[in-house]
């Protein structure tokens, strides 16, 4: 049988994964000088490196066990599997955004949104009852209210500078976000001695760090 394998979300959480699996006592040599290499060797685990849905994708249909990624991610993609640790790390929020000094509820007109996330804003918009039209868009959202192309945006928020710098303003937090361990379904059965003994690590490296 293949090594367990965990798919870690390339770019702003790749760090702080990485410091964990040191945290623990990982060999993460492999992992530090990857190169251009894509499936690299930790101890009795293999790592993969992916864009944040991807690992949803790879996780779901088994062909990792385990992945680090972005609540964001998880509620957008709607991910079938479990979710089973939060990371602590990664952390920022889902907030409806607009210009400032608008009433972004006031009057009648149709409201149209912009969102990289369109699932997250329209399931927000749903349950306060409000007829909006949600425009997904792939990167900047917050160039869609500058442009009045958008009425408002459905995007996350960490440190709140891109808004500031952009003459926007949060209008309401939806929900946090931070980083979380997601498991196949089946190989939490299959393997499950293996990725129990992986989890209550982490679980423990997360106190610490
Ligand atoms: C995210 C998000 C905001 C920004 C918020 O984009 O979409 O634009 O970060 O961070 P801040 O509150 O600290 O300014 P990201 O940098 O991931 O780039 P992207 O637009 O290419 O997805």
């Amino acid at each position: 049988m293949r090594n367990v394998r965990i798919a870690l979300t390339k770019g702003r959480l790749e760090k702080r994964s990485v410091e964990l699996f040191q945290q623990i006592g990982f060999d993460c040599s492999a992992l530090i000088n990857k190169g251009r290499r894509l499936i690299l060797p930790m101890d009795n685990f293999e790592v993969v490196l992916a864009k944040a849905n991807d690992v949803i994708t790879y996780v779901e249909h088994g062909a990792c066990d385990v992945g680090f990624v972005g609540k964001d991610t998880i509620v957008e993609a709607g991910a079938d599997c479990y979710e089973m640790l939060d990371l602590g790390f990664g952390k920022c929020r889902f907030a409806l955004a607009g210009k400032a000094g608008v009433d972004f509820y006031s009057g009648y007109h149709e409201r149209i949104v912009a969102s990289k996330y369109p699932n997250v804003a329209k399931a927000f918009f749903a349950s306060k009852g409000m007829d909006v039209r949600v425009i997904k868009i792939d990167g900047s959202v917050e160039l869609a209210p500058l442009l009045d192309f958008a009425h408002g945006i459905v995007d996350i928020v960490e440190t709140g500078s891109t808004l500031r710098e952009n003459g926007l303003v949060v209008i309401e937090e939806i929900m946090p976000i931070s980083a979380r361990v997601i498991v196949n379904k089946a190989s939490l059965k299959l393997r499950r001695s293996e990725i129990e003994g992986l989890l209550s690590d982490i679980a423990v490296a997360v106190q610490v760090l």
